[in-house]
């Protein structure tokens, strides 16, 4: 079994080597932790896979510190997709881009004509691509089927043992994944929301976008392949709690036999019956976001809790990335009286 190294920023060198190597680093993006490897190396990049445990044929973001670096896989890029680069580069913006046949290896596009490129907002790990001088495929950090690792704790323990280190830059801002926009069609669309929102990108765009992620079939052909597989589902079944809905949600706690985890703000704290654990999202829905996949691993850890009841937050703005990925962890479940 390999050693998992802590790399501080101050480490970043001797991170790099091992990227350059080909060993797996985990690294820190303003969304949540990423798993790198050199996207040029096919071998590191198979590893990813094996180490996530993650279908061979879901692609993998590529992670860059310049613009430079997209050049070298896409050559005709349109006005719009400029736009977008930058407009929110760097930043919580994955861009797919039609690149050239051959240029980087199936392992890393799942066979397809498109990548995904994204620039995070963090000093450290820009750097780190910059001393590494390779673009680094960068999945979320999580074992697969986890909720992604907002911390490098989270990164350690699903991947513990499996590679060679983790950059560690405390815990990520944003705290859902980066919003995923498909340039290569002749209409832009969403395949995923993130704190980039809908409303920002018409307007840089001065255009229409697509935003419906309509659900795919485990037989239809996905735009964004990661949506066919089945995403986290605590062992506890998540209920979704609209906020004029808490009084009764508690009522309804306090008559259950187990042990009941409450995500929500202090405010329904204070309401909290005996059998009920609680974990503190805070009041608005960009701490709810920051707060929400450490939340679910928090209750995850926990076997005798069987419930979790989770604040809705109203889906506009980062509300909609929020809505998104709760709904995933709840199976859509509401709370209902
Ligand atoms: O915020 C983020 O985006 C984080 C950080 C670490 O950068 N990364 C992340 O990666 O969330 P991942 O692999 O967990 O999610 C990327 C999604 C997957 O659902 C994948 O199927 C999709 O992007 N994807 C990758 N390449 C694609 C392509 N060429 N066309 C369509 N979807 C693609
Ligand atoms: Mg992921």
């Amino acid at each position: 079994m390999l050693i998992t190294k802590i790399y501080e920023p101050k480490d970043l060198a001797k991170a790099a080597d091992e990227l350059t190597k080909g060993e797996l680093i985990a690294f820190p993006t303003e969304t949540v932790y990423g798993l790198g490897a050199d996207a040029t190396n096919e071998l590191a990049v198979k590893r990813v896979y094996l180490a996530k445990g993650r279908p061979s044929d879901n692609p993998l973001i590529v992670t860059v510190s310049s613009f430079e670096m997209v050049q070298r896989f896409v050559t005709d890029i349109s006005l719009d997709a400029k736009k977008l680069i930058e407009s929110f580069w760097p930043g919580s913006l994955t861009i797919i881009l039609k690149i050239n046949p051959g240029s980087l290896s199936k392992v890393v596009t799942g066979g397809l004509e498109t990548a995904a490129f994204r620039m995070p907002k963090n000093d450290v790990t820009r750097k780190l691509i910059e001393l590494a001088d390779v673009p680094i495929v960068g999945p979320s950090a999580n074992s697969s089927g986890k909720p992604s690792p907002t911390t490098a704790e989270h990164v350690y323990h699903d991947l513990e043992g499996k590679i060679a280190g983790i950059v560690n830059d405390g815990p990520t801002k944003v705290g859902v994944e980066s919003t995923i926009i498909d340039m290569s069609t002749d209409i832009p669309a969403i395949l995923r929301p993130g704190a980039v929102t809908f409303e920002e990108i018409e307007n840089v765009l001065q255009k229409k976008i697509i935003t419906d992620q309509h659900k795919v079939g485990a037989n239809e052909v996905p735009k964004a392949p990661g949506m066919k597989y089945k995403h986290y589902a605590p062992s506890a079944q998540v209920l979704i709690v609209e906020k004029n809905k808490w009084e009764k949600a508690l009522i309804w706690a306090k008559k259950q036999s187990t042990v009941i985890g409450v995500l929500a703000s202090k405010e329904e704290e204070s309401l909290l019956p005996e059998n009920c654990k609680f974990f503190n999202l805070g009041t608005d829905v960009k701490s709810a976001s920051h707060n929400l996949f450490a939340g679910l691993r928090y209750f995850d850890d926990q076997a005798d809790v069987k419930w979790i009841l989770a604040a809705a937050f109203p889906e506009i703005g980062l509300g909609k990335a929020y809505m998104n990925r709760l709904k995933k962890a709840a199976g859509d479940q509401f709370f209902t009286d």
